[in-house]
């Protein structure tokens, strides 16, 4: 279905183990050109204020993350019938440490206010974790809050650190 779509990474990097996770009715994916219609920045409004920045604008972000070279953006969705209903992204950080290695980066995490508590956060969670493991990160972290800190151990993540920020 999401092979006439233009998508944001490649949709292999997905195993058929994250798949199978995905409840009946709803399709795990890359995101892709178009998903500003089916409602991609609704979504992330369970997660932050979102304003609307227009299609053009959106389809040109979205083409910036796609053509990203090297590729450093996997941004992923599920979607049931035809709208989006929870979406996060991999940020693939190069580095000269660790022979050169690189850190995956969760950022973004939203599930849809109506469709939260059935798993999904869940598997957007899982199927981000593969990717970055698929493309050779030896860590992947993120930041949240202390409210989600439960959901993400839930998840097979593990404190380490304290997260430091200065807001321009
Ligand atoms: N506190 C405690 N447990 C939780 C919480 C929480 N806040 N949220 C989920 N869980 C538990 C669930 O009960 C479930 O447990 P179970 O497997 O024992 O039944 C497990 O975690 C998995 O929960 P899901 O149903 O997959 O969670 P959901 O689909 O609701 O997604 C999320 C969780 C992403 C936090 C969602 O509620 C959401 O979008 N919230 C608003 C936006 C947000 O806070 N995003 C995360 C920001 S951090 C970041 O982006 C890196």
């Amino acid at each position: 279905m999401s092979g006439t779509l233009s998508l944001a990474f490649d949709a292999a990097l997905i195993p058929d183990s994250v798949h199978s996770s995905v409840p009946a009715g709803l399709e795990l994916r890359p995101l892709a050109s178009g998903d500003y219609a089916r409602g991609h920045l609704d979504v992330l409004r369970a997660l932050t204020s979102v304003p609307d920045v227009g299609e053009a604008a959106w389809e040109g972000r979205f083409a910036e993350m796609r053509d990203a070279q090297p590729r450093a953006y996997y941004p992923l969705v599920l979607v049931e019938q035809g709208r989006i209903v929870a979406t996060g992204t991999l940020f693939l950080e190069r580095k000269f440490i660790r022979a050169l290695g690189a850190a995956g980066h969760i950022e973004d995490i939203a599930v849809d206010k109506s469709q939260q508590g059935k798993g999904l956060g869940r598997v957007i969670i899982a199927a981000l974790t593969a990717v970055s493991e698929a493309v050779g990160a030896y860590k992947t972290i993120l930041d949240c809050s202390e409210e989600n800190q439960p959901f993400y151990v839930k998840c097979g993540y593990k404190l380490a650190g304290v997260e430091m920020a200065k807001y321009a």
